[in-house]
């Protein structure tokens, strides 16, 4: 089934001005699934403009009640529950996850617009004491007009992880979904016009980066723009956007430390690791790539470990039985094998491969069997860079000093899991990882009600919870006199 699919653009679905397309990928099958408008300057100016009257027009900003913003956020809400199934399976056939877990991004991405629904009536500002002759009112207000610029691999979570709150907070948007993945972003659209969103308030532009994404940055009707992606991107976008001092919202990648300790409850520590490496097919930021084991305890974790992955079932995401789908293109095939020989290359020995299906139908799919490296050193570009594959480095560490000292060493900073049954020792090492998020005997939990975003070269600002909707308000001093 082959597709062909438009952008939407103030209100309508719109081939691109140049009449270009480009083609996606089942990354299962490696063959056709939808044909795209590629966007360039002329689509996003558009966009922008709409965005821009939607905003200036005060059409959903300052003269919406919020209690009308929050109704419109609701019924969209209802309309991704409604559309659950289609855009569970459209997900997986986009970018290739299993069907359970695209189920499970659906249902988070419906409850997100939920909970933003629920702030947009509750973002009370402050009244700062400045004395008895003056009333000073802190209010917050909508950026303005953003840019949401996001990835492929929760492609209608990261998607809606920055529409609802924008929204919420009065913002109006121009998506640009990864190349890889437009089609859920397009549904979400119908959904949103059907639930009432006035015209301009979400566009959707599908494109390649530069050519779609990049007139985002430099279009001076663009306030803010929120970037979820690679590093490299992320900082050439706080680049562009320094030139008119946009606000920014980074989310990078990561190579986060999962730590076992001796005393862990393996029965959690085992799989929770595996998982937290290999769940969506390791394409995920805050993936706890860097194992750090207790060298009391190595060897028999290094084994329990590769006896879960060994369970690991590739295939496609629509079988209800396949635990690891594809990567999500021919590049990310390519570049997570490259790793794999990288690794041998530097030295370190494979503990476990997994493997690939062989049913003919999936022979053109971009598999990539599960790995696991034991590392003797931190310093292997295994350990040290962003894969975002199915590839686990498994280092081993004497006492929490040392383990800290190596969770540290990173340029990263997004995430870090630490599994034992030692309150002091967990909050301690808690404290002392350079991270935005850690878990304690668990690893990966995002609530929406919590708080994402990384230290260092992780990021900058914060999304989920009322963090995400304050990355989208301004603040304004309203200085009365009364004498
Ligand atoms: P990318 O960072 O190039 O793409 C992410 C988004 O940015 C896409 O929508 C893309 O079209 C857009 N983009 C790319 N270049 C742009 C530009 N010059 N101006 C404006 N927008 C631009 O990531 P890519 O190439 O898909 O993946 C490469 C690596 O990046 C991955 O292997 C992974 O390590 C990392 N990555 C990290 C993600 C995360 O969640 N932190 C998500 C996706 C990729
Ligand atoms: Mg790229």
């Amino acid at each position: 089934m082959r597709e062909t699919v438009q952008a939407f653009i103030g209100g309508a679905f719109v081939d691109a001005a140049s009449g270009e397309t480009f083609d996606t990928i089942d990354p299962a099958t490696g063959e056709v699934l939808a044909t795209v408008p590629a966007c360039a300057a002329a689509d996003v100016g558009a966009a922008v403009a709409a965005a821009r009257v939607a905003f200036d027009s005060d059409r959903w900003s300052g003269a919406v009640a919020e209690r009308e913003r929050a109704t419109v956020l609701h019924r969209i809400a209802d309309g991704i529950r409604a559309a659950a199934e289609e855009l569970a399976e459209l997900e997986v056939r986009d970018c290739g996850k299993p069907i359970a877990d695209a189920r499970a991004d659906i249902d988070e991405a419906a409850f997100m617009f939920e909970y933003y629904a629920g702030w947009a009536t509750k973002a009370a500002g402050d009244i700062p004491p400045v004395g008895p002759d003056a009333l000073n009112l802190v209010v917050k207000e909508p950026v303005g007009v953003c840019g949401l610029i996001v990835p492929w691999n929760y492609p209608l979570l990261m998607a809606v992880q920055k529409v609802a709150p924008a929204l919420a907070a009065g913002c109006t948007t121009v998506l640009k979904p990864a190349e890889q993945t437009p089609l859920t972003a397009l549904r979400l659209a119908t959904i949103a016009a059907a639930a009432g969103l006035p015209d301009g308030a979400l566009n959707v532009v599908t494109g390649f980066g530069p050519a779609a994404g990049g007139p985002l940055l430099t279009d001076p009707r663009v306030d803010k723009v929120s970037f979820t992606g690679s590093r490299d991107v992320g900082i050439h976008i706080m680049r562009e956007c320094a030139a008119q001092l946009k606000r920014v919202t980074l989310e990078l990648g990561g190579k986060s430390p999962n730590i076992v300790f001796a005393d862990a409850d393996m029965a959690g520590a085992i799989p929770g690791t595996c998982d937290g490496v290999f769940g969506n097919q390791g394409q995920v930021c805050s993936a706890g790539s860097r194992v750090f084991v207790d060298r009391a305890v190595y060897d028999d974790v290094l084994s329990a470990m590769a006896t879960h992955a060994s369970a690991i079932r590739l295939g496609s995401g629509l079988d209800p039985e396949t635990t690891m789908g594809p990567v999500v293109s021919a590049a990310q095939y390519d570049r997570v094998r490259s790793y794999v020989d990288v690794g041998r290359a530097e030295g370190a020995s494979v503990a476990f491969t997994g493997t690939t299906p062989d049913d003919p139908a999936l022979a053109g799919g971009y598999f990539v069997a599960p790995t696991i490296f034991e590392a003797t050193s931190n310093d292997l570009r295994i350990a040290r860079e962003e894969i975002f594959g199915p590839v686990m480095t498994v280092i081993p560490f004497g006492d929490v000093d040392e383990v800290v000292r190596l969770a540290n060493d990173t340029e990263y900073g997004l995430a870090a899991a630490i599994w034992t049954s030692d309150i002091t020792k967990a909050l301690r090492t808690a404290k002392a990882v350079r991270a935005g998020v850690v878990w304690i005997n668990d690893s990966q939990p995002a609530p929406t009600e919590g708080l994402w975003g990384g230290f260092k070269h992780s990021g900058i600002g914060r999304e989920l919870g009322p963090y995400a909707l304050d990355a989208y308000q301004e603040r304004k001093q309203i200085y009365i006199k009364l004498s």
